[in-house]
């Protein structure tokens, strides 16, 4: 086969939170591909970046109190352990905003804007549309910071898209009382000019028609993306026909890539909506690669020969099946020849792969117990197939399928042999095998074509499988065969050598087929056996091994355990009716903190950091007041909690229940003045309701340093005094 030239890409991950498993399995499955390719001789460049750009992670930026710039920045420097701990052979990890992509987005932009009347015109289209403005924030707001009461259900709180209650879909437009949710104002409706790229246009419509149907696409893929082309349903209950425009424009503020000439008579400029310049860095990440190695990008692409390659999520279909290839077709470029699609990983029985408490299955912290990488990867090629199919890690057939299949019938293969050949036989290996031994050997060879076939194919479990269905013959050969008999007596010497030359000529075969899944494994095995790994087409026999050194051990369930379990903290220490403040804990979405300085570290004074930076107004909303303990008593039924009652200053008395009872007695806390919270939601608890809460100071870590104190003033401030 001629050599194949080969761009492969991964979906650029939001730059506004660490890795999680999904996108460890979808690298996982990329680079298991690449790595097949590259040992057929195929030339591959593979490359991946952060997707930087967009109003969340502007605004998560403000929240943290640092630059989009620096959030970015904090979030990619936390890449390598990941890509390096699982063994993801990028060549390159880029960024959107980089100026490779800056420069490359606005050319494709005005290509686009400026194709010739003789060749149908621009695609480009400015359009005046009416959207909802923060008049606080003196912002357009995204549709996920939009909220209000669901049209539908009434259930309060909804998303400007969608409800989470109900399932209606929408327009931020139809929302009751609808507020910002970036700055609680109501928002206004206010128009502005967008540019539209004109995806309706009967060329945008002709091409796709034919490029989405053409074999480049899975067929389940096709067949949906067909559906597009008909009658659409709207968020807004309407329908319409085929295609429509695709607004590509956002207003400032907006962390982005500037649109070429907006900025005019001191207007201020218009930005790319981030799914313009987010493929685009695909395309960026590639052209930073080239010029490190001074390849020449326009004559690489040029190449007829070469062949674009995308891996993604089901989510993401729309983008790279639709605006995609339109937008590079129509700018002069290539399109993608494969984009290939995989559905979701969920963890343990499909539970929805959420961040929260004890769910999901952090990539860190399994690399972090000592867990090897490799079983995951064999794990999820096991799991994977070409079709986009949403996957499940089960903790229990993780386990089986590692212990009993990876180790038991593969790796322990090695070990069988390798003892015998070491003591007896100074390590050489015979040159001839007996007629069973030499028909295994070739029965393995021959299986050489339809497992490479799996491979390129995706068919990642089919390749595994016939794997280990040869493994399985080579099993029962040893069964047969017995080694360990043979070795009792030395009249069976040659037979004895013979057979655990067959082993490990088998062994060292199965390695190389399944080294694109286990590439660390193949590398021990090539030490060990000295025979290349990293070439499919490799034939030669071992003829030698150096001592065998345990190639992988087993997983054990105490791992499992404790990869799966919640993480250490506190439980929940807002006090009841008073106590600490609560800050965020391991519960909150880990992908909405801050990259840096925020969340919970045990080995800090006080047990966590700083949580992320607030504005003045946004510390104004919280009413603090100097109360007088006038009463406090014990809770009957509670060990925890004393019911305190508070003057602040109006005129009648508040009930506030705190979980200071390990601390204080209640005769002690008489007369005293404390601070607390006077604004808060009165909360009804078990003994009664709750009208606020006072403040108390404690570390993180309840049990590794426990306590709790009661703030109290200086001499002079008095009952109802505002703390500012
Ligand atoms: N930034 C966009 C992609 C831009 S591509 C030009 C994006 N980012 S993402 O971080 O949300 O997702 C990145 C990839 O991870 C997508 O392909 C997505 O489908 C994939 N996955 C996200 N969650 C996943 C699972 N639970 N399982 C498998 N893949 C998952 O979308
Ligand atoms: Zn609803």
């Amino acid at each position: 086969m001629s050599q194949r030239q080969l761009f492969v890409t991964t979906a650029l991950p939001y730059a506004n939170g660490n890795f999680h498993i999904g996108h460890i399995m979808e690298y996982i499955q990329a680079d298991i591909w690449v790595r097949y390719q590259r040992m057929q001789g195929h030339q591959v460049d593979f490359v991946g970046a952060d997707d930087t750009h967009g109003a969340p992670i502007m605004i998560a930026a403000e929240k943290a109190g640092i630059t989009p710039q620096q959030f970015v920045a904090n979030i990619a420097a936390g890449r390598k352990p990941y890509l390096d701990g699982f063994h993801i052979a990028f060549d390159n990890w880029h960024s959107t905003d980089a100026p490779e992509n800056h420069e490359l987005a606005r050319q494709i932009y005005r290509d686009l804007r400026d194709i010739p009347a003789s060749q149908g015109g621009s695609l480009i289209e400015r359009r005046t549309i009416e959207q909802f403005f923060d008049p606080e924030k003196n912002m357009f707001l995204p549709d996920r910071f939009i909220k209000g009461e669901c049209p539908k259900c009434h259930a309060q709180d909804q998303y400007g898209d969608n409800c989470e209650v109900c399932g209606a879909v929408y327009a931020p437009t139809d929302l009751i009382n609808p507020f910002s949710a970036l700055s609680g104002a109501k928002p206004e409706l206010k128009s502005s000019e967008h540019f539209f790229f004109k995806l309706s246009d009967p060329r945008c419509v002709a091409f796709l028609q034919n490029w989405t149907q053409d074999g480049k696409l899975q067929p389940e893929v096709a067949n949906k993306v067909k559906e597009w082309f008909s009658v659409r349903s709207n968020p807004d209950g309407t329908t319409s026909e085929g295609l429509g425009d695709w607004d590509i424009s956002r207003d400032a503020p907006y962390f982005g890539i500037e649109i070429p000439d907006t900025a005019i008579d001191g207007a201020p400029a218009k930005y790319f909506y981030v799914w313009l310049d987010a493929p685009v860095g695909y395309l960026a990440s590639l052209k930073n690669l080239l010029d490190q190695r001074g390849v020449n990008y326009e004559a690489y692409m040029a190449n007829p020969n070469l062949e674009q390659v995308h891996f993604i999520g089901k989510d993401i279909v729309t983008f790279h099946t639709l605006f995609w290839p339109a937008m590079l077709h129509f700018s002069g470029r290539k399109t993608p020849d494969q984009v290939n699609v995989h559905g979701f990983l969920t963890v343990n029985n499909g539970e929805k792969m959420s961040k929260s408490r004890g769910t999901g299955l952090d990539p860190l912290k399994y690399l972090s117990l000592g867990m090897n990488p490799e079983w995951l990867r064999y794990y999820l090629a096991t799991k994977l197939s070409a079709r986009n199919e949403d996957i499940d890690f089960n903790a229990e057939d993780f386990m089986a399928r590692v212990n009993s299949d990876l180790i038991g019938k593969f790796v322990n293969i090695a070990s069988r042999a390798a003892g015998f050949l070491t003591k007896r036989f100074d390590g050489k290996l015979t040159p001839t095998f007996d007629a069973q031994g030499a028909a295994l050997l070739s029965e393995i060879h021959a299986a050489k074509d339809s497992i490479a076939h799996a491979y390129d194919a995706r068919e990642y479990g089919k390749a595994a499988r016939e794997i280990m269905l040869l493994a399985d013959k080579v099993n029962s050969y040893v069964d047969q065969h017995k080694p360990w008999d043979l070795a009792k007596d030395s009249a069976n010497n040659l037979a004895l050598h013979q057979v655990c030359s067959v082993l490990i000529n088998a062994f060292a075969a199965l390695s190389r087929y399944l080294a694109p899944i286990l590439p660390s494994l193949a590398q021990a095995v090539e030490a060990f056996v000295g025979t290349r790994m990293n070439d499919w087409t490799h034939t030669g026999p071992v003829t030698q091994i150096h001592p065998y050194q345990h190639l992988m051990q087993r997983v054990t369930p105490e791992q499992l355990d404790a990869l799966f379990e919640p993480p250490v903290i506190t439980e929940d220490k807002s006090v009841p009716g008073g106590g600490s403040s609560t800050a965020p804990t391991l519960g909150t979405d880990v992908s909405s903190l801050p990259p840096e300085g925020a969340g919970l570290a045990l080995g800090r004074p006080g047990g966590e950091s700083i949580a992320p930076t607030i504005s003045i107004d946004d510390f104004a909303k919280i009413d603090l007041r100097i109360a007088q303990i006038v009463n406090c008593e014990a809770v009957e039924g509670s060990v925890k909690l004393l019911r305190l009652t508070l003057d602040v200053g109006e005129g009648k008395t508040r009930n506030v229940f705190s979980g200071i009872a390990s601390m204080y007695k209640p005769e002690d806390l008489v007369g005293k003045l404390t601070v607390m919270v006077a604004n808060l939601a009165p909360r009804k608890m078990k003994f009664g309701v709750s009208e606020g809460m006072v403040l108390a100071a404690s570390h993180a870590d309840e049990k590794a340093e426990p306590g709790i104190y009661v703030l109290q003033p200086w001499p002079g401030a008095k009952p109802g005094m505002r703390i500012h």
